[in-house]
Parts: structure tokens; sequence; C-alpha cells
């Protein structure tokens, strides 16, 4: 079951935004977010806004991409309206739900109207998420030609067990089998793993990692399990089904993850995401979802999408079908918006740009956050050497304590 929407304020049908968005835009990149909202089935695990085709409420996959490409039409026309300056698409991302059910005609559809609205950029990023049993060889080429750059597989574990506990529909041995078409059609590749799962050991995860690794991608993202209230998984955790993750077993995982990605020619860049050093250490980083983290500006398209724009970020409505009927009738298809003010702005900034390995500007804390910084390096939380220059970076051991580091530096 899909997660709730914020509630935040009501927003204008006509997706009007206010003045203030044009400060700064100059100096921040825009990138372009597509939600693709369908999967053949439900992973035990995932609350993520996705519906297998009997949820559909008589909306046809079909129309989807017609949809959003309108959505992508009354985005330009609305950031003109604003004001703010032509600029070139820096990043587009795929996302779902799994985007590579729709045919690559409709990805490419909606790819080329987002390159006719505001063009893209000279070295643009065009990511999918894809599902190792939903691509082929022919389809990855067609996705190269029509233009995306890089392709992220779920592979979550190369453990059948583990699989099989996630809900996941696809044969292990396909990883290396759609590594080497995504490759021979010229797409950088990333592979999603997760750890913690339920009756998943160290050795299994070992497994995973130098699975993976063996695939030799250009970038890796490794996420600790969250058993998300609402999802089966959480019922057979709170029936005693399930052994639900443990914290220390996570925390060694992490740990093994970092070490055997290290010692393999990869970098941490994000408290989850790895990316190849070789031939520089930020050419295989995902530009999309950095930019996500360093506040920049994105639209999102599609049922649930998240937008941020100059400090103004609203939500789409979260059914196809409501998103469709929005569409149709032409109006904005937003939920609701807030707007952020400076302080706000502040503090998220802290706690998203905690996460990455550039750390934040040691200003951007207030004085009291600047004096527990003395603490965290004591706790050997943050790195000293970096925090004498002005800057808030994490160990690995703060790395690994993120969360609780980000709730003691806004005390
Ligand atoms: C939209 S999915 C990726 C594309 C595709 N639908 C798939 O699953 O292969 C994005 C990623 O989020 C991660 N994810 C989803 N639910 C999660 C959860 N409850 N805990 C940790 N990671 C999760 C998975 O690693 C997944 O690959
Ligand atoms: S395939 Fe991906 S998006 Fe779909 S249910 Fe599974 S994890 Fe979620």
């Amino acid at each position: 079951m899909p997660s709730a929407l914020p509630l935040g304020d009501p927003a204008p049908a006509d997706g009007a935004l206010p003045g203030s968005v044009v400060d700064g835009a100059d100096e921040r990149h825009f990138g372009v977010y597509l939600h693709v909202p369908f999967c053949r089935v439900r992973c035990g695990y995932c609350d993520f806004n996705t519906y297998t085709s009997d949820e559909l409420r008589g909306e046809r996959r079909a129309d989807f991409a017609g949809q959003a490409i309108v959505e992508v039409g009354f985005a330009g026309r609305v950031l003109r309206g604003a004001g703010l300056p032509e600029r070139a698409v820096s990043t587009v991302f795929f996302g779902g739900g799994t985007p590579t059910l729709l045919p690559v005609s409709d990805l490419a559809a909606m790819l080329a109207a987002v390159r006719g609205e505001w063009g893209f950029a000279p070295d643009a990023e065009v990511t999918t998420e894809a599902n190792p049993d939903s691509v082929d060889r022919d389809s990855l080429a067609a996705l190269r030609d029509a233009g995306v750059t890089r392709v992220s597989f779920g592979m979550q574990s190369a453990v059948p067990s583990v699989l099989a506990t996630l809900e996941r529909t696809h044969d292990p041995d396909r990883i290396p089998q759609v590594v080497a078409w995504a490759r021979e059609a010229g797409l950088g590749v990333s592979l999603d793993l997760i750890y913690g799962t339920p009756g998943e050991t160290l050795d299994d995860w070992r497994a995973s990692l130098d699975q993976a690794l063996e695939q030799n991608p250009d970038h890796l993202s490794a996420y600790a399990l969250i058993v998300e209230e609402g999802t089966k998984l959480a019922g057979q955790v709170r029936r005693g089904e399930l052994s639900a993750p443990d914290d220390d077993l996570m925390a060694d995982m992490y740990e093994l993850a970092d070490d055997r990605l290290t010692a393999a020619g990869y970098d941490w860049y994000e408290v989850s995401n790895w990316a190849r050093r070789d031939p520089d250490p930020t050419v295989h980083r995902s530009r999309h979802n950095l930019a996500y983290w360093q506040g920049h500006d994105w639209w999102g398209i599609g049922p649930g999408a998240h937008s941020h724009v100059g400090g103004v970020r609203w939500w789409n409505v979260k059914h196809p079908a409501a998103y469709g009927d929005r569409i149709r009738s032409g109006v904005s298809p937003a939920a609701g918006r807030e707007t952020l003010d400076a302080e706000t702005r502040r503090v998220e900034a802290v706690l998203l740009r905690t996460r990455i390995r550039e750390g934040l500007p040691i200003d951007l804390l207030d004085a009291a956050g600047r004096r527990s910084v003395a603490a965290l390096i004591a706790d050997e939380l943050v790195n000293a050497k970096a925090a004498l220059a002005g800057r808030v970076e994490l160990t690995r051991r703060g790395r690994l304590m993120a969360d609780a580091v980000v709730r003691r530096l806004l005390e």
C-alpha cells in the first residue's frame, strides 16, 4: 500500500509559482523526474506509489505517456510564467514503479517531449530504473537510441532465499545477462541492493556484494531495508512470521559494503551510494540524485511525484485515476504545496547535505550546531580536518549514525 502524502497548503489550479522562485535560479540546475506508477506485482516490502493492473480503477497504462506529456507542456508554461530563465535540462530520471513496464516507444515519447520543452544540456544524464525481468537486449538498445544514458537495475540480492523473502520475481542469474546487454548498448549501469532482509546473514550479504562487483557496474546503491508501515512485510514482522532487521547486523553489513566497495575501486558520495573511482571520482555519480541533496530545481511529472523550484515544493495527487482526471480537466495535478521560509530551507540543507561526501559549509549551522560539532569530532563522527577548514563532513561512523547526527546538530 503506498504511503500517505504530506498535508501542506492547497495548490493553485493553474500551478502558478510566486516570483520569489526566480531568485538564484541561474545558479541552480534544472532536472525532470518522471514517475511511472506501475508494477506487474507488488514486492512485500515496498510502499512506493505504484499500482498493479487490477488496482488502476479503470485507468489504462497505455494512456500514461500522453498524460505525462501534457504535464510536461503545463510545466513549461508555469516555469515561463514565473519569469524563470530558460534552463536546459541537466538530468532526467524515470523512476517508479517500473518504468520499463511501458513500451520503449512511450518512454522515448516522454523524453522527446522533455527535450522539446527545454532542450538538453550537452552532457545531460538520463536514467531509467528497470527490473531485471522487464528488459531485454532489444529494449535496452532502443532505450539508448531514445537518449537514455544509464540504467539502474533493481538487483536487491544475489541469494535466492533473500529474494524470495523480498518477494522479488526475477531470477538472480539474469543480472549478468541484463548488465551485458546494457553495456553492449552503451548504457551506464547502476545496481540497487538491499541489506538487512529478515533471515539474511552476513555471508549472504557478502555473496550479493561480490556478485554485484563481478558485474563491474559504474555505480551501486545499498539501502538498509526499511519495514514500511502498511506493507505485507510489516504484517509478517508484526505477527512474528519474520524477524525484524537487527540494528547491529545492519551496521556490520554497512561496514562490510563500504570496505568491499572501497577496496574494489568505488567511493561513497552519499550515505547509500557509491560510484566507480575510475576515470574520476565524480564521473559516475548520479547527478540527478545529487541535485536533490544539493537543493537544485526539479519538476516531478506523474502521479505522486514531488517537485521543488526555488524553495516551493509540491506533490501530485497519488492515484493514476485521480492524476488522469486532473490532466483531462486541464488543471494542475498538484495535491498540495508548501513554500519554505529561509529557516526551514537552512535546516533542510543541513539535513540533506549531511548525507553527502562534501558535507556542508559550517556557516549553515547556527551557534548551537557549531558548538556541537566539537562534541561530534570527539565522538569521531565528524572529520576534524574538514571542520577546521570550515566544512562538516561525516566519518564512516558518522555515516552509520547519520540520522542521529543530524538530530544532535540541530539541537
Ligand atoms: C522504484 S525501485 C527500483 C526499480 C524497480 N521497481 C525495482 O524494484 O527493481 C527503487 C529502489 O528502492 C529500494 N526500496 C524500495 N523499498 C524499499 C524499502 N522498504 N527499504 C529499502 N529499500 C527499498 C529498492 O532497492 C529499489 O530498487
Ligand atoms: S518492483 Fe520496485 S517499485 Fe515495484 S513493488 Fe517492487 S520494489 Fe516496489
